[in-house]
């Protein structure tokens, strides 16, 4: 069941919530220091097109979500979900909800028509979840990488 909505708040992140995030992608499966983080938060305060928002339970940071856009020449200009993670302890109380819910208020914002997200197949939890808000799985693709 839910928790009321005034149990936890949304919000932009903000530097100091490096420490949290970086532990959310730990549970995420992308260990990350601190460090590593408020670099990328820092890299990140430089590009447009982009949101970071955190959920605040009780004054700790209890998830965050990610969502970018990108024009391309092959699609119409469209938002993807770059990642969502819930803390383990504060799962199924609504917030991974109000932060899809969030994602998607900045992608209409800034005249998305689309928001998409990539999920690894193992995620079978987190597709029951995408799927129940109205997200079709419309293909499967395999992630190729390269060290430059
Ligand atoms: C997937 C995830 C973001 C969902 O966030 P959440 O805060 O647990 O979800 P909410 O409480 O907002 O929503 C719960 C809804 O999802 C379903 N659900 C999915 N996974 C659940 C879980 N582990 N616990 C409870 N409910 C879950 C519930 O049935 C509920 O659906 P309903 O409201 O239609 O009944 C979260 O479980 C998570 O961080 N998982 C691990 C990381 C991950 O897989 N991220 C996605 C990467 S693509």
């Amino acid at each position: 069941m839910d928790s009321d909505p005034a149990d936890f708040l949304v919000r932009p992140s903000r530097l100091e919530d490096a420490a949290a995030i970086a532990e959310l992608c730990g549970q995420l499966g992308y260990l990350s220091t601190v460090e590593q983080v408020a670099r990328r938060l820092e890299q990140m305060a430089g590009f447009s097109f982009h949101a970071l928002y955190v959920a605040e339970t009780g004054g700790q940071i209890s998830g965050w979500a990610h969502v970018h856009a990108y024009p391309l020449p092959e699609m119409d200009f469209h938002a993807e979900l770059g990642g969502l993670v819930v803390a383990e302890a504060h799962r199924g109380s609504g917030v991974g909800k109000a932060l899809l819910a969030a994602a998607e208020e900045w992608a209409r914002r800034n005249g998305c028509r689309e928001l998409w997200l990539r999920s690894n197949v193992i995620r079978t939890e987190a597709h029951r979840f995408y799927q129940a808000r109205g997200y079709d799985n419309i293909k499967s693709q395999r992630t190729f990488r390269k060290r430059l």
